[in-house]
Protein backbone atom coordinates (compact mmCIF):
# COMPACT_ATOMS: atom_id res chain seq x y z
CA UNK A 1 0.00 0.00 0.00
CA UNK A 2 1.38 3.50 -0.61
CA UNK A 3 1.60 6.27 1.65
CA UNK A 4 -0.88 8.50 0.24
CA UNK A 5 -2.95 6.87 -3.10
CA UNK A 6 -5.08 9.25 -5.04
CA UNK A 7 -7.57 8.49 -7.55
CA UNK A 8 -9.56 10.37 -9.94
CA UNK A 9 -9.41 13.71 -7.95
CA UNK A 10 -11.62 17.03 -8.75
CA UNK A 11 -11.92 19.91 -7.60
CA UNK A 12 -14.18 22.18 -10.17
CA UNK A 13 -14.62 26.04 -8.31
CA UNK A 14 -18.35 27.28 -9.59
CA UNK A 15 -18.16 30.94 -10.56
CA UNK A 16 -21.30 32.63 -10.39
CA UNK A 17 -22.93 35.66 -12.53
CA UNK A 18 -25.49 37.99 -13.31
CA UNK A 19 -28.67 39.32 -11.17
CA UNK A 20 -29.43 36.09 -9.53
CA UNK A 21 -26.27 35.04 -8.74
CA UNK A 22 -26.52 31.63 -10.37
CA UNK A 23 -23.64 28.94 -11.24
CA UNK A 24 -22.70 29.68 -14.81
CA UNK A 25 -19.81 27.30 -15.24
CA UNK A 26 -16.83 25.83 -13.15
CA UNK A 27 -13.18 26.13 -13.12
CA UNK A 28 -11.67 22.71 -13.74
CA UNK A 29 -8.97 23.16 -11.24
CA UNK A 30 -8.12 20.18 -11.51
CA UNK A 31 -9.97 17.35 -13.65
CA UNK A 32 -9.61 13.64 -12.99
CA UNK A 33 -6.17 13.34 -11.39
CA UNK A 34 -4.83 9.49 -10.17
CA UNK A 35 -0.83 9.13 -8.61
CA UNK A 36 0.94 7.29 -5.63
CA UNK A 37 3.23 8.77 -3.16
CA UNK A 38 5.75 6.16 -1.65
CA UNK A 39 6.68 6.40 1.85
CA UNK A 40 10.30 8.09 2.00
CA UNK A 41 10.15 9.40 -1.63
CA UNK A 42 10.34 12.84 -2.90
CA UNK A 43 7.20 12.65 -5.43
CA UNK A 44 7.13 15.69 -8.21
CA UNK A 45 4.32 17.74 -9.37
CA UNK A 46 4.99 20.10 -12.27
CA UNK A 47 3.55 22.09 -14.48
CA UNK A 48 2.78 25.71 -15.42
CA UNK A 49 0.51 28.60 -13.62
CA UNK A 50 -2.67 27.99 -13.14
CA UNK A 51 -2.33 23.85 -13.91
CA UNK A 52 -3.87 22.45 -10.70
CA UNK A 53 -0.84 21.97 -8.53
CA UNK A 54 -1.80 24.43 -5.31
CA UNK A 55 -5.53 23.23 -5.64
CA UNK A 56 -3.96 19.60 -5.63
CA UNK A 57 -1.50 20.37 -2.77
CA UNK A 58 -4.38 21.94 -0.55
CA UNK A 59 -6.45 18.59 -1.29
CA UNK A 60 -3.89 16.43 -0.15
CA UNK A 61 -3.96 18.41 3.26
CA UNK A 62 -7.21 18.46 3.71
CA UNK A 63 -7.86 22.64 3.14
CA UNK A 64 -9.80 22.49 -0.20
CA UNK A 65 -13.61 20.93 -0.41
CA UNK A 66 -12.89 18.57 -3.78
CA UNK A 67 -15.50 17.78 -6.12
CA UNK A 68 -14.87 14.15 -6.55
CA UNK A 69 -12.22 11.15 -6.17
CA UNK A 70 -10.92 10.21 -3.12
CA UNK A 71 -7.26 10.75 -1.34
CA UNK A 72 -6.64 6.94 0.34
CA UNK A 73 -4.21 7.41 3.65
CA UNK A 74 -4.07 4.29 5.63
CA UNK A 75 -6.99 2.56 4.18
CA UNK A 76 -9.33 5.69 4.59
CA UNK A 77 -10.39 8.62 2.45
CA UNK A 78 -9.42 11.64 4.11
CA UNK A 79 -11.10 13.95 1.69
CA UNK A 80 -13.96 13.09 4.80
CA UNK A 81 -13.32 14.95 7.60
CA UNK A 82 -14.47 12.23 10.04
CA UNK A 83 -11.32 10.27 9.06
CA UNK A 84 -8.74 13.03 9.11
CA UNK A 85 -10.07 13.11 12.50
CA UNK A 86 -9.47 9.53 13.61
CA UNK A 87 -6.44 9.05 11.13
CA UNK A 88 -4.70 11.86 13.19
CA UNK A 89 -4.29 13.28 9.95
CA UNK A 90 -3.53 16.74 10.52
CA UNK A 91 -0.62 15.89 12.92
CA UNK A 92 0.80 13.40 10.24
CA UNK A 93 0.79 16.16 7.17
CA UNK A 94 2.08 19.49 7.14
CA UNK A 95 2.62 21.88 4.19
CA UNK A 96 5.11 24.02 3.33
CA UNK A 97 4.01 27.57 1.64
CA UNK A 98 5.76 29.40 -1.12
CA UNK A 99 5.68 32.23 -0.03
CA UNK A 100 7.03 32.68 3.56
CA UNK A 101 6.32 35.92 4.71
CA UNK A 102 2.99 36.00 4.35
CA UNK A 103 2.66 32.19 5.61
CA UNK A 104 4.77 33.43 8.74
CA UNK A 105 2.61 35.60 11.63
CA UNK A 106 4.44 38.95 11.20
CA UNK A 107 3.29 39.32 15.05
CA UNK A 108 4.50 36.25 16.14
CA UNK A 109 8.13 35.47 17.39
CA UNK A 110 10.12 32.56 15.56
CA UNK A 111 9.85 30.53 18.48
CA UNK A 112 6.32 30.30 18.93
CA UNK A 113 5.51 30.24 15.29
CA UNK A 114 7.41 26.72 15.25
CA UNK A 115 6.26 25.88 18.37
CA UNK A 116 2.36 26.26 17.83
CA UNK A 117 2.02 22.36 15.98
CA UNK A 118 3.67 21.45 19.18
CA UNK A 119 1.31 23.17 21.40
CA UNK A 120 -1.61 21.67 18.76
CA UNK A 121 -0.49 18.12 18.96
CA UNK A 122 2.18 17.25 22.00
CA UNK A 123 1.79 18.05 25.35
CA UNK A 124 4.88 19.49 26.50
CA UNK A 125 6.01 21.52 29.53
CA UNK A 126 7.91 24.80 28.64
CA UNK A 127 11.43 23.63 29.05
CA UNK A 128 10.71 20.81 27.01
CA UNK A 129 9.27 22.85 24.59
CA UNK A 130 11.89 24.95 24.13
CA UNK A 131 14.16 22.67 23.77
CA UNK A 132 12.49 20.94 20.99
CA UNK A 133 12.31 24.43 19.36
CA UNK A 134 16.20 25.00 19.48
CA UNK A 135 16.83 21.79 18.32
CA UNK A 136 15.12 22.49 15.32
CA UNK A 137 16.12 26.23 14.63
CA UNK A 138 20.05 23.95 14.85
CA UNK A 139 18.34 21.30 12.24
CA UNK A 140 17.74 23.96 9.88
CA UNK A 141 21.20 25.75 10.66
CA UNK A 142 19.20 29.14 12.59
CA UNK A 143 21.25 30.51 15.92
CA UNK A 144 19.43 29.85 19.14
CA UNK A 145 19.22 33.88 19.22
CA UNK A 146 16.41 33.50 16.14
CA UNK A 147 13.55 32.48 18.91
CA UNK A 148 12.82 35.91 19.52
CA UNK A 149 12.81 37.64 16.40
CA UNK A 150 9.85 38.50 14.28
CA UNK A 151 9.52 36.69 10.77
CA UNK A 152 10.02 40.40 9.00
CA UNK A 153 13.56 40.09 10.56
CA UNK A 154 15.17 37.26 8.55
CA UNK A 155 16.31 36.85 4.63
CA UNK A 156 13.64 34.86 1.89
CA UNK A 157 15.75 31.59 2.60
CA UNK A 158 15.86 31.77 6.15
CA UNK A 159 12.23 32.28 6.01
CA UNK A 160 12.03 29.39 4.29
CA UNK A 161 13.89 27.40 6.61
CA UNK A 162 11.72 28.60 9.56
CA UNK A 163 8.56 27.25 7.55
CA UNK A 164 10.87 23.65 7.28
CA UNK A 165 11.40 24.26 10.94
CA UNK A 166 7.84 24.50 11.74
CA UNK A 167 6.51 21.70 9.24
CA UNK A 168 8.72 19.02 10.71
CA UNK A 169 8.10 19.73 14.49
CA UNK A 170 5.77 17.13 15.18
CA UNK A 171 7.93 14.68 13.01
CA UNK A 172 5.01 14.82 10.39
CA UNK A 173 5.08 11.56 7.51
CA UNK A 174 4.09 13.45 4.70
CA UNK A 175 4.99 17.21 3.89
CA UNK A 176 3.47 18.94 0.61
CA UNK A 177 5.92 21.62 -0.33
CA UNK A 178 4.27 24.27 -2.90
CA UNK A 179 6.88 25.90 -4.56
CA UNK A 180 9.38 26.35 -1.59
CA UNK A 181 12.15 27.56 -3.11
CA UNK A 182 10.73 29.80 -6.02
CA UNK A 183 10.94 33.25 -4.37
CA UNK A 184 14.67 32.27 -3.37
CA UNK A 185 17.57 33.25 -5.91
CA UNK A 186 19.83 30.07 -7.20
CA UNK A 187 22.72 29.56 -4.64
CA UNK A 188 19.98 30.03 -1.53
CA UNK A 189 17.57 27.34 -3.35
CA UNK A 190 20.74 24.85 -2.76
CA UNK A 191 20.73 25.72 0.69
CA UNK A 192 16.95 25.19 1.18
CA UNK A 193 17.07 22.15 -0.74
CA UNK A 194 19.68 20.54 0.87
CA UNK A 195 17.94 20.83 4.05
CA UNK A 196 15.09 19.09 2.70
CA UNK A 197 16.80 16.37 2.05
CA UNK A 198 18.78 15.97 5.08
CA UNK A 199 15.89 16.00 6.92
CA UNK A 200 14.29 13.92 4.90
CA UNK A 201 16.95 11.28 5.76
CA UNK A 202 17.14 11.92 9.17
CA UNK A 203 13.40 11.79 9.92
CA UNK A 204 11.80 9.51 6.58
CA UNK A 205 9.43 11.67 5.15
CA UNK A 206 7.89 11.79 1.99
CA UNK A 207 7.34 15.13 0.06
CA UNK A 208 4.74 16.27 -2.38
CA UNK A 209 7.40 18.73 -4.18
CA UNK A 210 5.56 21.25 -5.97
CA UNK A 211 7.21 23.38 -8.55
CA UNK A 212 6.68 25.09 -11.66
CA UNK A 213 10.86 24.56 -12.83
CA UNK A 214 11.62 20.97 -14.39
CA UNK A 215 15.34 21.94 -13.45
CA UNK A 216 14.40 22.51 -9.04
CA UNK A 217 12.55 19.28 -9.09
CA UNK A 218 15.29 17.24 -10.87
CA UNK A 219 17.92 16.57 -7.91
CA UNK A 220 15.16 16.09 -5.09
CA UNK A 221 12.22 13.40 -6.67
CA UNK A 222 12.29 10.04 -7.62
CA UNK A 223 9.23 10.18 -9.67
CA UNK A 224 7.36 12.63 -11.34
CA UNK A 225 4.01 14.19 -12.30
CA UNK A 226 3.33 16.30 -15.21
CA UNK A 227 0.47 18.42 -14.88
CA UNK A 228 -1.89 20.72 -17.53
CA UNK A 229 -4.96 22.33 -17.88
CA UNK A 230 -5.84 20.42 -14.27
CA UNK A 231 -5.30 17.02 -15.82
CA UNK A 232 -1.60 14.69 -15.66
CA UNK A 233 -0.47 14.62 -19.41
CA UNK A 234 2.54 12.20 -18.31
CA UNK A 235 4.03 10.53 -15.24
CA UNK A 236 7.35 8.46 -14.67
CA UNK A 237 10.39 8.21 -13.15
CA UNK A 238 13.32 10.60 -13.15
CA UNK A 239 15.13 8.81 -15.85
CA UNK A 240 11.41 9.00 -18.14
CA UNK A 241 10.65 12.14 -17.45
CA UNK A 242 14.31 13.75 -18.41
CA UNK A 243 15.65 11.37 -20.52
CA UNK A 244 12.54 9.87 -22.30
CA UNK A 245 9.93 12.82 -22.44
CA UNK A 246 7.14 11.86 -24.48
CA UNK A 247 4.43 14.75 -24.37
CA UNK A 248 5.04 17.55 -26.42
CA UNK A 249 4.28 19.98 -22.87
CA UNK A 250 6.60 18.12 -21.30
CA UNK A 251 9.27 18.62 -23.83
CA UNK A 252 8.47 22.15 -23.64
CA UNK A 253 9.07 22.14 -19.80
CA UNK A 254 12.32 20.51 -20.14
CA UNK A 255 12.95 23.12 -22.73
CA UNK A 256 12.58 26.12 -20.34
CA UNK A 257 14.73 25.18 -17.69
CA UNK A 258 17.88 28.08 -18.57
CA UNK A 259 20.97 26.85 -19.79
CA UNK A 260 23.89 27.51 -17.48
CA UNK A 261 27.05 26.91 -19.88
CA UNK A 262 27.23 29.59 -21.72
CA UNK A 263 28.81 27.98 -24.76
CA UNK A 264 25.50 26.00 -25.02
CA UNK A 265 23.15 29.21 -25.10
CA UNK A 266 22.27 29.24 -28.86
CA UNK A 267 21.66 25.93 -29.05
CA UNK A 268 19.17 25.35 -26.04
CA UNK A 269 17.58 28.66 -27.48
CA UNK A 270 17.35 27.40 -31.02
CA UNK A 271 15.77 23.83 -29.34
CA UNK A 272 13.20 25.90 -27.18
CA UNK A 273 11.93 27.70 -29.99
CA UNK A 274 11.55 24.64 -32.30
CA UNK A 275 9.72 23.03 -29.30
CA UNK A 276 7.52 25.93 -28.98
CA UNK A 277 6.43 25.96 -32.77
CA UNK A 278 5.49 22.40 -32.68
CA UNK A 279 3.58 23.43 -29.31
CA UNK A 280 1.48 26.03 -31.04
CA UNK A 281 1.01 24.35 -33.91
CA UNK A 282 0.31 20.96 -33.45
CA UNK A 283 -1.97 21.30 -30.54
CA UNK A 284 -4.96 18.96 -32.34
CA UNK A 285 -2.53 16.40 -32.66
CA UNK A 286 -1.56 16.30 -28.62
CA UNK A 287 -4.63 17.51 -26.86
CA UNK A 288 -8.70 16.48 -27.72
CA UNK A 289 -11.06 18.49 -29.78
CA UNK A 290 -11.99 20.72 -26.10
CA UNK A 291 -8.00 21.13 -25.64
CA UNK A 292 -7.91 18.94 -22.60
CA UNK A 293 -4.99 16.11 -22.33
CA UNK A 294 -6.04 12.80 -23.35
CA UNK A 295 -6.49 10.10 -20.79
CA UNK A 296 -2.79 8.81 -19.48
CA UNK A 297 -1.55 5.33 -21.03
CA UNK A 298 1.12 3.18 -19.78
CA UNK A 299 4.04 3.22 -21.60
CA UNK A 300 6.12 0.71 -19.30
CA UNK A 301 6.18 -0.05 -15.53
CA UNK A 302 7.26 3.23 -14.22
CA UNK A 303 5.97 5.00 -17.68
CA UNK A 304 2.48 6.61 -18.73
CA UNK A 305 1.71 9.65 -21.18
CA UNK A 306 -1.25 11.50 -22.04
CA UNK A 307 -1.78 11.08 -25.85
CA UNK A 308 -4.42 9.55 -28.06
CA UNK A 309 -3.84 5.85 -29.33
CA UNK A 310 -2.47 6.27 -32.74
CA UNK A 311 0.21 7.89 -31.08
CA UNK A 312 0.90 5.79 -28.52
CA UNK A 313 1.09 2.50 -30.89
CA UNK A 314 3.70 4.74 -33.06
CA UNK A 315 5.59 4.99 -29.79
CA UNK A 316 5.39 1.62 -28.98
CA UNK A 317 7.11 0.62 -32.20
CA UNK A 318 9.58 3.41 -32.72
CA UNK A 319 10.10 4.04 -29.24
CA UNK A 320 10.16 7.92 -30.17
CA UNK A 321 6.83 10.70 -31.09
CA UNK A 322 8.42 12.25 -34.15
CA UNK A 323 7.05 15.71 -34.56
N1 LIG B 1 -10.96 29.74 -5.09
C1 LIG B 1 -10.93 29.70 -6.42
N2 LIG B 1 -12.00 30.06 -7.16
C2 LIG B 1 -11.98 29.99 -8.51
N3 LIG B 1 -10.93 29.59 -9.24
C3 LIG B 1 -9.82 29.22 -8.56
C4 LIG B 1 -9.75 29.25 -7.11
N4 LIG B 1 -8.51 28.83 -6.74
C5 LIG B 1 -7.85 28.54 -7.88
N5 LIG B 1 -8.62 28.77 -8.97
C6 LIG B 1 -8.26 28.54 -10.39
O1 LIG B 1 -7.87 27.20 -10.52
C7 LIG B 1 -6.78 27.06 -11.42
C8 LIG B 1 -5.64 26.32 -10.74
O2 LIG B 1 -5.11 27.11 -9.69
P1 LIG B 1 -3.87 26.66 -8.80
O3 LIG B 1 -3.63 27.71 -7.79
O4 LIG B 1 -4.11 25.29 -8.31
O5 LIG B 1 -2.70 26.64 -9.89
P2 LIG B 1 -1.13 26.44 -9.70
O6 LIG B 1 -0.75 25.34 -10.62
O7 LIG B 1 -0.81 26.27 -8.26
O8 LIG B 1 -0.52 27.80 -10.24
P3 LIG B 1 0.75 28.67 -9.73
O9 LIG B 1 1.97 28.02 -10.32
O10 LIG B 1 0.51 30.02 -10.33
O11 LIG B 1 0.77 28.68 -8.23
C9 LIG B 1 -6.42 28.47 -11.86
O12 LIG B 1 -7.04 28.69 -13.10
C10 LIG B 1 -7.03 29.35 -10.81
O13 LIG B 1 -7.39 30.58 -11.34
MG1 LIG C 1 0.36 27.37 -6.90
Amino acid sequence: MSLIEINDLKVHYPIRSGFWNRITYSVKAVDGISFNIEAGETYGLVGESGSGKSTTGKSVVGLEKITSGSIMYKGKDITKKSNRKELDYNHDVQMIFQDSLSSLNPRKRIEDIIAEPLRNFEKLDANEEKLRVLQLLDIVGLDADALYKYPHQFSGGQRQRIGVARAVATNPKLIIADEPVSALDLSVQAQVLNFMKKIQREFGISYLFISHDLGVVRHMCNNIAIMNRGRLVEIGTRDDIYNHPLHIYTKRLLAAIPETNVNHRQEHREQRLEVEKIYQEQQDKYYDKDGKAYPLVQISPTHSVALPEDLVEKIKHEGEVKA
